[in-house]
């Protein structure tokens, strides 16, 4: 089996749960700290070897772009005003050797739809999936560096999950199988927002897939499902018909950044470990916690 060398990166999604921040911005350029959800996204794949990034786009994503391109006029600035820091991040936002492929989906479908999308450029490839809105912070090693170590000894689909808490499996794609080493499970049923009371598990997939291409062709003839829209779960479904397909429950913190709540969370969590402005914001939180603990004192003293 080929390695690794291809992410595709669907981000034609219409954002509604963030309306009204995207609605002429995309969700994935919406920033953490000081870099674009997409940005950390295409960090990752980098990290696990891949040097083709496949942009799956709709409307209002040019911005998506725009910041893989240069930005000659931006740079020509910042060299007269010898802001060199700021040049060196600017220039070195993706490696030299990684090329960037964006490839329009023309109505927004599903995320199947979005995946079938890029099988012009992917081609008979095992390939990557990412989604940028959920953001995995890790200790020791990337969430998709992990998986291509799977892929690497298992050669079939990895789906990248975490344990949810019950009440909020009819948010995911829910997996059901056999654990066959300790994180690593055969799937044997996949099924995209079950109600809680007839869920097989409380596995989620969440934003990471390793694919093989056989994929697409079950995608060609995937009909519309959950949300009327063309679900990558329900093709995932066939696929294991047909072959090994396992879920791997990576290390790391994930924040779905397409909620409100999992992006405030994101914010706080890699500000407090940003280098630069990591130690202030520390005390700022602690001065909050000191102001919000006064206050309580004070409640409680009139009382
Ligand atoms: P979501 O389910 O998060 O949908 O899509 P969304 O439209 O982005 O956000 P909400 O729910 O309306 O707030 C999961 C991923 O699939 C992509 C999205 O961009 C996101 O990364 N997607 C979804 C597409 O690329 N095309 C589609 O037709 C649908």
């Amino acid at each position: 089996m080929k390695a690794i060398k291809k992410a595709v990166f669907p981000v034609a999604g219409m954002g509604t749960r963030f309306l009204p921040a995207t609605k002429a911005n995309p969700k994935e350029m919406l920033p953490v700290v000081d870099k674009p959800l997409i940005q950390y996204a295409a960090e990752e794949a980098v990290a696990a070897g891949i040097d083709t990034l496949i942009f799956v786009t709709g409307r209002n994503k040019r911005s998506i772009e725009d910041h893989f391109d240069t930005a000659y006029e931006l740079e020509r600035e910042l060299e007269a005003k010898s802001k060199d820091k700021m040049l060196e991040i600017l220039k070195n936002i993706l490696p030299k050797h990684v090329n960037c492929v964006f490839i329009r989906q023309s109505e927004a479908l599903g995320l199947g739809h979005a995946v079938l999308c890029a099988r012009p450029v992917v081609n008979d490839e095992p390939f990557a999936v990412i989604l940028a809105d959920d953001l995995i912070n890790f200790a020791e090693k990337p969430c998709l560096s992990q998986m291509v170590d799977v892929f690497n000894f298992q050669h079939c689909s990895i789906l990248g999950t975490q344990k949810v808490p019950t009440e909020d499996v009819s948010s995911y794609g829910i997996v059901d199988g056999i654990e066959v080493k300790p994180d690593l499970m055969e799937v044997s049923g996949i099924v995209e927002k079950p109600p809680v009371d007839s869920a097989p598990s409380n596995v989620a997939v969440v934003g990471r897939y390793i694919l093989t291409p056989r994929i697409f062709d079950l995608l060609e003839n995937t009909e519309r499902g959950a949300g009327n829209e063309i679900q990558l779960t329900d093709a995932i479904a066939d696929l294991l018909k047909e072959q090994r397909v396992l879920s791997y429950n990576f290390e790391g913190r994930r924040f779905d950044c397409g909620s409100k709540m999992g992006y405030l969370k994101a914010q706080v969590e890699f500000a407090l470990e940003h280098e630069e402005v990591g130690e202030e914001f520390h005390e700022y939180l602690q001065s909050l916690h000191k102001r919000g603990m006064d206050k309580v004192v004070k409640i409680a003293g009139s009382k």
